[in-house]
């Protein structure tokens, strides 16, 4: 059930949470599927209703700077408190940070490992309703696993029906792709996940240089330092490839064939070839086409199409975070084309 979120339903929403419920949470970057982090027993459903691997852990979202410490061991000095002081600015906002655990998280919610990923989201409905329910909430993105997240209320009724307590409707979201995921418990700041605070600015902020696995050669590293990190993450369940796979428009006769642009007034491919055109931007504004991504993705998915075929666009800043989700939702055998 979508709920408007005027203060009588965020507290109905509190009151769910407390009594160990389910709630479509709406964020700045992706609506949450966010339970008490306290209650093991909640945590368990979300990994049960999304499908969900238990090695992969999950976001705590919290109301203030103030709570990390309620969610978090931080070393009175050292390099971490240093750093979690110079992030301070990105707060709320798109950036998750993984730190040690508090022993108050259940272990389920970190999937066993002895840190924490915490945000603090920039949505005027997430935060009343943390301060409401005085909480901390584990919330992933409120999709089935290896689907596209979610970026509006009806999007997370699809996913789960009427199996949530309720949906709080928190509008579009603004950012609409997935938080940054920098880890502060390795010798380096260290980037898991690209969103929009990008790379640069996360190492302005903090003075020293972020290490980066690229995502492509997550699975080669020794060391997996996120289980979201493995390069098959969610796509849609229509074949996506990228404009520049598609070597010839032949490979296409008879196809019905969805084409999503990043720019109305330049694109790659010319439209007419296919059977629906999207565009994610007016102008090629790379902060619009990321709020449009998912949305998109979900309305090609069901428009009984053989195939859908995005463009690249430029990897820097927001434009990194965007392809990083594009690259991870493609059907990487191509073969089928040539049929
Ligand atoms: O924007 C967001 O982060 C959204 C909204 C709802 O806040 N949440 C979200 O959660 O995207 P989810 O579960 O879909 O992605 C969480 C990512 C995963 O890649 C997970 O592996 C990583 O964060 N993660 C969580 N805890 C971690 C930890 N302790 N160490 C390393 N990676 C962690
Ligand atoms: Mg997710």
């Amino acid at each position: 059930m979508i709920l408007e979120a005027c203060a009588s339903n965020i507290k109905f929403a509190a009151n769910s949470l407390l009594a160990g419920e389910l709630v479509g949470l709406p964020t700045e970057t992706v609506y949450g599927l966010a339970a008490n982090a306290l209650d093991a027993e909640a945590v368990q459903r979300i990994f049960e209703l999304k499908g969900r691997p238990t090695h992969n852990p999950l976001i705590v979202h919290i109301a203030d700077f103030a709570s990390i410490r309620s969610v978090a061991n931080i070393p009175a000095q050292g390099p971490i408190a240093d750093w979690l002081e110079k992030l301070k600015v990105f707060w709320p906002g798109p950036l998750s940070v993984v730190l040690p655990k508090s022993e108050r998280i259940p272990d389920n919610v970190t999937a066993g490992s002895n840190s924490v990923a915490v945000r603090i989201p920039d949505h005027p409905v997430a935060l009343e309703l943390l301060v409401s329910c005085k909480l901390p909430l584990a919330a992933p993105s409120a999709n089935k696993s290896n689907y596209i997240s979610p970026t509006s209320a009806a999007h997370v009724l699809e996913e789960f029906g009427e199996k949530l307590a309720c949906i709080l409707d928190g509008g579009k979201c603004n950012v609409g792709l997935e938080s940054t995921v920098l880890s502060l418990i390795h010798q380096q700041p260290t980037l898991l996940r690209p969103g929009a605070i990008s790379k640069e600015q996360l190492s302005r902020a903090l003075g020293v240089e972020i290490f980066e696995y690229k995502s492509q050669n997550a699975e080669n590293a020794k060391v997996l330092l996120s289980p979201g990190m493995l390069s098959k993450h969610y796509s849609p369940h229509t074949p996506l490839i990228l404009a520049g796979d598609l070597k010839n428009a032949a490979s296409l006769s008879g196809k019905r064939a969805g084409y999503i642009s990043f720019n109305q007034r330049s694109p790659l491919i010319s439209p007419e070839r296919f059977t629906k055109v999207s565009f994610l931007s007016h102008s090629g504004d790379l902060n619009e086409a990321a709020r449009n991504l998912f949305h998109t993705l979900r309305e090609h998915d069901r428009a009984n199409l053989e195939l859908i075929v995005i463009e690249n666009c430029q990897e820097s800043g927001i434009g990194n975070a965007i392809m990083n989700r594009v690259l991870r939702a493609l059907k990487r055998d191509v073969s089928f084309l040539q049929q």
